[in-house]
């Protein structure tokens, strides 16, 4: 079974010793989802780390931080099932990540990523990409991976980092790994353990939406349509719609019901919504041609 280190320091020796690292970050409760980025990095280099540290900075609130579960024995015991004694496990403390966060908040140094952390997530999340960013940065570090892998079900996230990555000039090679879901249709997520049945039964209705909608998009067409109507019956069905856009795959720009989709190559769907105490993100790819 994989090592697990708890410091930077040891964590840096182990570094020292390898030829390539390719790095999964993570905030534990694991599922297969993480499981299959974990497997399809163990293609890329025989040296994996995962880590898992609950980032407080990338919450919005204390609360929501302090309850988000942590199952350590649970998530080791999955992991043992794809790495080996070549890989390490990652699990910092919050002094270890942030040795100044009880220095007074004026002190903060954090990453600004500018307007695409203003959008979609970043609209409800005040200051979410700025903790995402901030934590990747002292991950990559401290890990100095050659790879490092992220899913695209948070394909804000996946670009917000690509973007971080070309801006400062980090020679890390960022993957995003396509969605892992169940076979209703619904992403797998650590939030999912927390919907009712009766939620359960509902919650793959959300993506088969995003599939039609790319659908309807594509037959089409040249102009994108029918947002606003498939929010309204998402409503109605009491999934209830954060937001619903659609953009270019490079999150530069957002296109409404009656915009010409002309000139651009490579859409997609990006959606959040709320069951009663869930929240669900999803996105959905596609090409018009
Ligand atoms: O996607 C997540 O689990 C987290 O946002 C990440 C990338 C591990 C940063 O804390």
């Amino acid at each position: 079974m994989a090592e697990v280190l708890r410091s930077c320091a040891l964590l840096r020796a182990w570094r020292d010793k390898q030829k390539s690292v390719v790095l999964v970050p993570t905030m534990g409760n694991l599922h297969q989802g993480h499981l299959s980025l974990c497997q399809q990095a163990k293609k890329y280099s025989g040296n994996l780390v995962v880590s898992i540290f609950v980032n407080p900075t990338q919450f919005e609130r204390s609360d929501q931080y302090r309850s988000y579960p942590r199952t350590l024995d649970a998530d080791l015991a999955l992991l043992s099932t794809v790495l080996d004694e070549t890989d390490v496990v990652f699990v910092p403390d919050e002094k270890e990540m942030y040795p100044h966060s009880k220095e007074i908040e004026s002190q903060k140094i954090e990453i600004n990523v500018g307007g695409i952390g203003q959008v979609l997530e970043g609209a409800f999340r005040a200051g979410h990409f700025s903790g995402v960013a901030t934590i990747i940065l002292k991950l990559f570090h401290v890990v100095s991976p050659h790879r490092a892998l992220f899913g695209k079900k948070d394909y804000q996230q996946l670009r917000v980092i690509e973007r971080l990555c070309a801006e400062l000039l980090i020679p890390v090679t960022i993957v995003g790994a396509e969605t892992v879901r169940a076979e209703s249709g619904l992403a797998l997520s650590s939030r999912n353990q927390f919907l009712s049945e009766q939620e359960s039964s509902i919650a793959p209705l959300f993506y088969a939406t995003l599939k039609k909608l790319a659908n309807v998009m594509q037959q089409d067409g040249d102009k994108a349509s029918t947002i606003a109507e498939s929010i309204k019956s998402l409503n109605a069905k009491n999934i209830s719609v954060d937001y619903l856009e659609l953009w270019d795959q490079q999150l530069m720009r957002r296109f409404d019901d009656g915009d010409s989709l002309a000139g651009t190559n490579g859409f997609v769907l990006l959606g959040a919504c709320r069951m009663e105490k869930v929240r669900l993100l999803d996105a959905y790819e596609f090409n018009l041609h």
